[in-house]
This record gives structure tokens, sequence and C-alpha cells, in this order.
């Protein structure tokens, strides 16, 4: 069993993955092609954004967005403690300072009744992060932002395609970043990531950031980035699009079954395992399907030995990175990242798991919890 099984929808899309990536071979426009120019119509308008601007990464997109913000040394920008390194990264790679906010428990996204109380004067921004498929509280973080006049950036790495309250991750906050690494939700076969924004000026900026500062050519008003998609995952991401509405349906459907399967396994002992949490007013793509388990080492190596692939996103929060040391955040200081890093667990997850795998890997982790 594969814990993400990109070939299975490699088969499906195959003619027209072919078709398009042979055309950018015919017609040799590998950086900044026609296929760039499609894509990001084509994903503004299924985002409901006015602008998408695509770039090389999910990392450069949140660094381009800070950059185009203004944001360097002396700022602080918030985000969550518990996320991939990258959210945190960008931050610390303009030269601000990140600070950190605990996570709600229940959803493992920033909680926004602590967000008010890291509100600096020196803060220039608020970066949640939409994790393992499921968007952030973003009415309450918005009005909390607006108030102090604070510019909200989503990272949306992880929750593209996801709804909250009947709208797109993406599109939540003034700016929006996703990334296209191969084993997100939608994926191409590199790294790839893209911005969203209705702001104008915004997304001009953040266009020319991706290519080096420059507002014409050879003319450079500000510093910037090798930061474009190329035209060959362009022409990945635009095939995959044409299924991605589907797959997305499977992957709630299949999160749904995995939680009922659960649920049903565990019935005699609901506190042994934690399940994921969806708010009501989400949906949830489920980049990653990853439960709470008690001693998760034990756990692994058993599930590992039952032949059922899982993996740990992520076993340490931020603030305990070394490259963080010096901003002294000990251990202790976000109880709830901290406890979700020594927890949590994910469980194979994509849009093509048949329901006999998922009763194999239930029932793996039955047995493995012991
Ligand atoms: C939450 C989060 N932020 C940022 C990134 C960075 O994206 P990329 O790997 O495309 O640079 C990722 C993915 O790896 C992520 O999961």
């Amino acid at each position: 069993m594969d814990f993400i099984d990109l070939k299975t929808q490699y088969r499906r899309i195959k003619p027209s993955v072919d078709a398009r990536i042979h055309k950018v071979l015919d017609h040799g426009a590998y950086v900044m092609g026609p296929e760039v120019t499609e894509l990001e119509q084509v994903l503004a308008k299924y985002v409901g954004s006015k602008h998408c601007v695509s770039v090389a990464s999910g990392t450069d997109a949140l660094m381009i967005a800070l950059m185009a913000l203004d944001i360097g040394p002396g700022d602080e920008v918030i985000t969550a403690p518990f996320t991939f390194f990258a959210s945190a990264e960008v931050i610390a790679l303009v030269g601000a300072t990140p600070v950190f906010v605990d996570v709600d428990p229940r959803t493992y996204n920033l909680d926004p009744a602590q967000l008010e109380a890291a509100i600096t004067p020196r803060t220039k921004a608020v970066m949640p992060v939409s994790l393992y498929g499921q968007c952030a509280d973003f009415d309450a973080i918005n009005a909390i932002a607006c108030r102090h006049n604070l510019p909200v950036v989503e990272d949306a790495a992880q929750s593209f395609g996801a709804t909250y309250k009947g709208r797109k991750s993406g599109a939540l906050s003034l700016i929006g970043a996703t990334s296209f690494f191969p084993s997100k939700p939608l994926g191409a076969y590199g790294d790839g990531g893209a911005l969203f924004t209705d702001d104008d000026r915004l997304a001009k900026l953040m266009r020319e950031i991706r290519l080096h500062g420059q507002d014409r050519r050879y003319h450079h008003p500000r510093l910037g980035l090798t930061g474009r998609l190329d035209s060959i995952q362009a022409a990945v991401l635009l095939a995959k699009m044409e299924i991605f509405d589907d797959e997305v349906a499977a992957r709630i459907r299949l999160g749904a079954r995995y939680s009922e399967l659960l649920r049903a396994a565990f019935a005699d002992r609901p506190d042994t395992i934690r399940i994921p949490h969806v708010e009501p007013f989400n949906t949830c793509v489920y980049a990653q399907y990853t439960i709470e388990v008690e001693q998760r080492d034990i756990f692994e190596t058993r599930m590992k030995a039952l032949g059922v692939p899982t993996a740990i996103h992520y076993p340490i929060a931020l603030h305990l990175q070394p490259v963080f040391a010096h901003l002294g955040l000990h251990e202790g200081r976000y109880p709830v990242s901290e406890a979700a890093a020594r927890r949590v667990i994910s469980l194979p997850m994509h849009p093509y798991l048949t329901e006999e795998q998922q009763a194999e890997v239930v029932a793996a982790v039955r047995e493995a919890v012991g």
C-alpha cells in the first residue's frame, strides 16, 4: 500500500498530461509559456480570486507575499508553531521575527482566542496555516487583524480545494499562498506554488518579485527571486485541474469514511485514539488524515510491521527547532502544539484509496493501538 498513490492518478490522466507536456516540448517556451497564463486563469477562477500569480514553490509563494508586504528586519509576523517548517522559515528569511500563537487542539490551526495578546507594535502581518486540509477560522482572524490594521496571509499549502463557510481556501484573506508539491491535494510533477489576491497593486508587485523584482526588462526597482513556475509543471497542473473537483469529492468522502470506520473500531475504547475534527463550516481535503495516539513510537513500529505506511506531520513544534533557539521559546511555551507534535501520526490518504485498503488500515490501527 502506498502512503500517497500518484501512479493510479497518472494512469487516469495520462493522455491529457502526455499531450500537454509534449505541446510544451514542441513550442519550446519552457519558462513563462502559454500554459502558465492559462493555469493562472483556471486557478483564479477556481479559487474565486481576482489574481493568481504562479510561482516556483509554496515556500516562494509565502516569501514573495511577505516581500510584497515589505516585511523585513525589525518586523514580527505571527504564525502557528505546529506546521511545516517553511511557514516560519520564510519569516526569518526576509529578516523578520516569527511570533507564534498556539493552535486549537481540535483543528491544529491558529487559535484566534490567543491572537490579540501576541500583537505588538512591531507586528506587520498574521500568517495562519490551514493545516492538514482544513482552513483556519478566517472570519475571527481577519476581524482581529483588521482592528490592528494588519494584513493576513493564508498558508494554504495543505488546503487547496477546501472551503470555509462556502468560500475557497486561498481567497479567505488579503493574500493566499499554496504549494503544488507532488503530494499536495493539487500536486505538480516537481515543485510549484501559487499566490492569490484581489488586490491589483499586490498582484503586480508579486509578479515583479517572482521575476527578480523587475518592472520592465533589466530594470529592477526592488529585489526579487527566480520564482517562476515552469511551463511543464503548469501543463501537468492543467491536466490535474480537469479532475480536481472529482478528487476533492473523493478526499472528503474517504476522510469521512475513515472517521466512521475508526469510530466503529474504537467504539469500546473511544479515548485511545483521536480522530480528526472538521468544523461544521469547513470542508477538509485531508492533505493528511492525521490521528493522535498514545505511545506513538510503538504504534508506528507496529503499523510498519503490519505493512501500513504512516508519516509524522510534524514531530517538533517550530519554536523548539534548533534554528529558532535564539528566540528563547522553551518547552512548555506552546503546550497544545507540543502535545500534538508528540502524538500525531498520519495514515495513507489519497483520492484513489479503495474501501478494502481503508478497512485494512483501520484494522491495522486497531491492532497497533493494542
Ligand atoms: C504548511 C506548509 N507551508 C509551506 C509549505 C512549503 O511548500 P513547498 O514545499 O512547495 O515549498 C508546505 C509544504 O511543503 C506546507 O505544508
